[in-house]
């Protein structure tokens, strides 16, 4: 099915949140220093600017309903913990005025001695109460120590992968408008209308029912519009002082200081194995970094407490609090760092035990989740790697490194697993007859997914008529309340309240509602549910440059029911291809002297474009699971990225030799071989 928005973005009548109306501009002051406080602030010189309307500072802070999100308690502390911090803000007539009279607030800083360098031996290390979301910061069974001992070859490595961030295509933005009752409502670019409005709600002190939040089209968030982030409450707090509706709209610059980011890793593995190559010990110790005011922890290791079946399991999350702006959720938060790390161990236990990767998965699969002993309501990681193994030619490979050679470039192959776990959450939505119309209405967000064509599919399959009798209607927080599009969870979660409004619809023939609050609490007990995958890639590098291409890439995927084929291969392309960038490019360099980021545009932090991609392509299994909800599907948001790095990694190996343990694998890298054997 072609997207049902298809036409209006292309021909431009989608309107994102920076374009949504006429308003003026806020523009942000960022502290220079990446620790101490502010010591004085003179505004004087900005509020004579042209076009100036209002202007303010964390010496004279606006009133909070909550200060509790410090990244939203905008301005109310003068404590610096960050470079970029947001101390002040400048209203203006137009942008150019606000960014004008921004660089002309002088701001005097008391500053401190900052430390931004995450170590695994930093002597700030802690363990959290929990990971995300909400799991064990540690999760040990068995003897690890005994199972290493045991073990007919082991391997002790440490991987390490860096700042990461999102770069979504639309820059986060807000346009905030009060009316005379002192409701609010913001056109903000966000993955959730509900959990947005409920946020600005609690940080301005407001009511729920006194916001509305409002975002047809989003373009793009891989996590980082999940939360609410600062713009909404700088438009809010800027339009309340300027009188006037007011949009903030971030630079490129910005979002990488102030909408979060993918943790920096130091992973350390320890696998041992028997002569058969089954596992004696798992042993995933992680080092990461969060915040001073505010704490965020991947929840790296929990991967290795679902893959594989082992007598002994050791995991582990350290965290160490630096002068560093909050990581947050980026695509596949835990499985996608942890699995480059595990699947990369994975394939130098292979190599160590002379076993195909392949079979040393397919060996080490559990019957059940170790971790629970739970039934897996579904597993069919094995027949992934068996269809792609088919499928990409893996028969008769010669497992050794560094032996083939295309012309003057080193080829070689790898493999490595994928999983995600397949959840859902409470909402609701309402199905009323409207004309010739079925109007679906709920408050989900379609972030360029195509979560507005998936549901559309869904309610016309539930009400038996043609898609084209559907009108679907998301982005609004108006509309019945849904979880966001977070956790690979948009679709099991608004396809359940769909289905369930269009079955109430049929009782009633004009009107349907449902809140599938009861029934996904249900969900808590009996199978462990999760998506599993295969990633195959083939590469070629350059001896002589280190260059590093990607001709192929193969991903297969068992992921429940595949709601839409157009969509899901985007889907699952688009987190491949994200994946690749992490393998080969991407990396946020932290500036160890001054605090921040040094990278802070597409110009350094380096994506992956149409000619790095080649031979991409994505297939999934008909993967029947009765146990997950009524459409039978798995998310797929996020699987896509998980695994492709460690598969590109274990086929630079096979290429040339190298174990290059930290991403990205860079020429420079490749060329300084003798630092990674
Ligand atoms: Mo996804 S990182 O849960 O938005």
């Amino acid at each position: 099915m072609n997207r049902v928005e298809g036409i209006d973005k292309v021909t431009g009548r989608a309107k994102y949140a920076g374009e949504s109306g006429e308003a003026a501009y806020v523009f942000a002051v960022q502290s220079a220093v990446p620790s101490g406080a502010v010591s004085a602030m003179d505004t004087a010189a900005a509020r004579e600017m042209p076009g100036v309307l209002a202007v303010l500072t964390c010496v004279d802070p606006p009133v909070l309903g909550s200060a509790e999100d410090a990244e939203l308690a905008l301005f109310q502390t003068r404590e610096i913990a960050f470079h970029g911090q947001l101390v002040g803000a400048v209203v203006a007539d137009t942008l150019e005025n606000a960014r004008a009279a921004a660089a002309a607030v002088r701001v005097d800083y008391a500053a401190t001695a900052h430390d931004v360098g995450l170590r695994a031996d930093h002597p700030g290390r802690y363990t959290p109460d929990k990971v995300n979301p909400g799991l064990p910061a540690d999760l040990s069974y068995g003897d690890i120590e005994a199972g290493l001992a045991a073990a007919a070859v082991s391997i002790d490595v440490t991987y390490t992968t860096p700042t990461l961030h999102n770069n979504p295509m639309e820059p986060h933005a807000a346009l905030a408008a009060w009316d005379d009752e002192g409701h609010l409502t913001v056109a903000d670019s966000t993955q959730g209308p509900s959990a947005d409005r409920d946020t600005i709600a609690t940080v301005l002190g407001l009511r729920p029912d006194q916001v509305r939040v409002i975002s047809p089209h989003v373009g793009g968030g891989f996590g980082s519009k999940g939360t609410t982030r600062p713009p909404a409450i700088l438009a809010a707090l800027a339009a309340r002082a300027a009188g006037r509706p007011v949009k903030a709209v971030f630079t490129r610059q910005q979002m990488f200081q102030l909408t979060g980011y993918r943790t920096p890793t130091i992973q350390r593995l320890r696998l041992g194995a028997g002569q058969d190559g089954k596992l004696t010990a798992v042993a995933h110790a992680v080092t990461e970094q969060t915040a001073i005011r505010t704490e965020f922890a991947e929840q790296t290791a929990t991967c290795a407490r679902v893959m594989y079946a082992t007598p002994a399991l050791s995991t582990t999350h350290r965290l160490v609090r630096l002068n560093v702006p909050a990581p947050s959720w980026m695509r596949a938060p835990g499985e996608c760092p942890g699995m480059y790390a595990l699947e990369s161990a994975m394939d130098e236990l292979a190599v160590a035990a002379g076993i195909d990767p392949i079979e040393l998965r397919a060996r080490n699969d559990p019957a059940t989740e170790p971790e629970s002993g739970k039934p897996f309501s579904s597993r069919h990681l094995v027949e992934c790697l068996r269809e792609g193994a088919r499928r990409f030619g893996w028969a008769g490979r010669d497992p050794r490194p560094a032996v083939r050679a295309t012309g003057p470039w080193l080829s070689g192959t790898g493999v490595a697993a994928s999983t995600y776990p397949a959840r859902r959450q409470p909402s609701s939505a309402s199905v009323t007859a409207e004309g010739d119309k079925l109007v679906v209405r709920i408050a989900a967000a379609d972030i360029g997914t195509g979560a507005r064509t998936a549901l559309t599919r869904i309610a016309a399959e539930c009400l038996d008529v043609p898609t084209g009798q559907v009108q679907l209607e998301l982005g609004d927080s108006s509309l019945p309340d849904a979880w966001l599009a977070g956790g690979s969870m948009g679709t099991a979660s608004w396809g359940s309240a769909v289905a369930a409004a269009c079955a109430d619809f049929h009782k009633n023939g004009t009107r349907g509602t449902a809140d599938t609050t009861e029934e996904v609490a249900a969900d808590s007990g009996g199978f462990a549910r999760h998506a599993f995958g295969a990633q195959f890639a083939e590469v070629l590098v350059h001896p002589g440059t280190g260059e590093v291409r990607v001709p192929r890439l193969l991903g297969v995927f068992a992921a429940g029911r595949i709601i839409d084929q157009t969509l899901a291969r985007s889907q699952f392309i688009g987190g491949m291809t994200m994946g690749l960038g992490m393998a080969l490019m991407e990396e946020t360099v932290v500036d160890a002297a001054q605090g921040g980021f040094v990278h802070r545009d597409l110009a350094q932090y380096h994506v992956p474009t149409c000619a790095d991609v080649q031979d991409i392509e994505a297939m999934w299994l008909d993967e029947q699971d009765p146990h997950l909800n009524p459409m039978g599907s798995k998310g797929i948001g996020e699987i896509g990225i998980v695994g492709t790095a460690a598969a590109i990694g274990n086929a630079v190996w096979h290429a040339t030799g190298q174990r290059i343990r930290d991403l990205p694998i860079t020429p420079a890298k490749i060329l300084s071989r003798s630092d990674h054997e």
